[in-house]
């Protein structure tokens, strides 16, 4: 009977017995007597052991001077190994080559430059850094989902096509749309949601959002993924409470489920084990103030840039609220505070470690006058969002959501420098290759 194939997450079930491995040779060095191969399957990394004794000359020849990246079938006993990451090995004892590749494999232990990583991103995702922020990434996505699930959310998928803007006009992705004309990518689901809200109470949505933003930015991607929630009858207190509820539900999960992978990316796990609620919070007045002390010269009125994020979000250890921005600096939907109409219902929460903003939020305007003459101030075509004030028409009611990035969330909770690794492949402003 052939051996059964086993994934090596797996192997710790099966000491002692034969098992078939299928997978890639990740690295390999080796003696004259014995070849150890560093062995890949996308569930982990294992030593395979492989000695000549086992094998006719010709054969230990074949695969000690395998090509990395080779890919491969082997059969072989697990053994226990404390020495080994995994705490065991595959003594092989037999081998089958499916496929070697005619040259080295472009990408090796020196240095690369970034730009040619990116350039070798669908080689470059094999590598051990990437494998781990992708299964941290998958491990944030799962949490999302299990997070709405368990709160009675209901998903709804909202369209990418869109003719109504949803946040700001100077950043849109246009296209011509059969006879239809000119229409837009989106770049958030929000308003789709806040009518979904209206039938399910609960929503949620998880997909690619687009900006053409000419950003160039550790921070900005121009496709990126966004969580967005909205809620009937949520203020703006509520809605705080749900995007903190959200967030340590995330990082709690990963140091569940994924801490080896954070160990491995040398991850301060510490750090991510402070991440409770409450978040603390600051209104934008507020953190104003507290940045003019700092010596910056920013004005009331004026928008953060990363340096004034970071240094506000460094006071911190956990993630922090900026709440009540003015009404000028946010986009035309935001609810406007009834004790100051100059400042709107809205948060920004920012990632501590100098990860900045990772969620925006507000309440959205619910009284069909108001938003008109919003829309009319921010200069966008009324007719074009007659299906959003209807939703003002017919039993209207406060409600609230926000959005959450997914990259920058990867990027903080992996601890890495740039989002483009938080992404599988990175639309930047140079790049949509591969
Ligand atoms: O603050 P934003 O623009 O909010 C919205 O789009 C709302 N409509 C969401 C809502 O209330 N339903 O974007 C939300 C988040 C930001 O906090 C940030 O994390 C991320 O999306 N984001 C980006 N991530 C990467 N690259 C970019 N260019 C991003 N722009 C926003």
């Amino acid at each position: 009977m052939d051996p059964q194939w086993v994934y090596i997450k797996d192997f710790k079930e099966h000491i002692e017995q034969v098992v078939e491995f299928r997978g890639w040779v990740w690295n390999k060095r080796s003696s004259g007597k014995i070849a150890f191969l560093q062995l890949r399957d996308g569930t982990g990394i294992v030593q395979g052991v492989v000695e000549k004794k086992n094998f006719d000359d010709e054969a230990f020849e074949r695969i000690r001077k395998i090509k990395m990246e080779s890919s491969i079938i082997l059969e072989g006993v697990v053994k226990k190994d404390e020495r080994s990451s995994k705490n065991v090995e595959l003594h092989v004892t037999s081998f089958k080559i499916i496929h070697e590749p005619n040259e080295d494999y472009p990408i090796s232990k020196k240095d690369h430059g970034i730009d040619f990583l990116m350039d070798n991103r669908h080689l470059w995702i094999r590598s051990r850094r990437q494998f781990h922020i992708l299964k941290v990434r998958n491990e944030i996505l799962k949490a999302i989902r299990d997070f709405y699930n368990n709160n009675d959310f209901t998903l709804i998928d909202t369209p990418i096509f869109t003719g109504s803007i949803g946040e700001s006009a100077g950043n849109t992705f246009k296209l011509e749309y059969f006879d239809y004309g000119e229409v837009y990518l989106a770049q958030t689901g929000q308003l789709y949601l806040e009518a979904a809200a209206m039938s399910l109470g609960k929503v949620y949505n998880l997909g690619p959002t687009f900006r053409s933003e000419k950003s160039k930015t550790r921070r900005h991607l121009i496709e990126f993924w966004m969580n967005e929630a909205e809620v009937a009858f949520y203020k703006h207190d509520d809605n705080i409470r749900l995007q903190e509820e959200l967030v340590s539900f995330i990082v709690k999960r990963v140091l569940e489920n994924a801490n080896e992978n954070l160990t491995e990316l040398g991850r301060n796990i510490d750090r991510l084990q402070k991440i409770e609620v409450p978040f603390e919070r600051l209104t934008y007045t507020d953190a104003i103030k507290f940045l003019n002390k700092k010596g910056f010269d920013i004005k009331w009125g004026e928008d953060f840039g990363a340096d004034e994020e970071s240094t506000i979000a460094s006071q911190f250890e956990k993630p922090v609220f900026i709440e009540k921005y003015p009404r000028r600096a946010k986009a035309f939907y935001m609810q406007p505070d009834e004790d100051n109409p100059d400042v709107v219902l809205c948060d920004d929460l920012l990632a501590p470690e100098g990860y900045g903003e990772i969620i925006g939020a507000s309440e959205r305007i619910w009284e069909e006058s108001l938003l008109i003459e919003r829309l009319k101030e921010f200069n966008l075509p009324v007719d074009q969002y007659q299906w959003y004030i209807d939703l003002r028409k017919y039993g209207s009611v406060p409600h609230s959501g926000f959005g959450l990035g997914i990259e920058r969330t990867v990027a903080w909770i992996c601890g890495l420098e740039h989002i483009r690794e938080a992404i599988p492949f990175a639309r930047t402003l140079y790049r949509v290759y591969p």
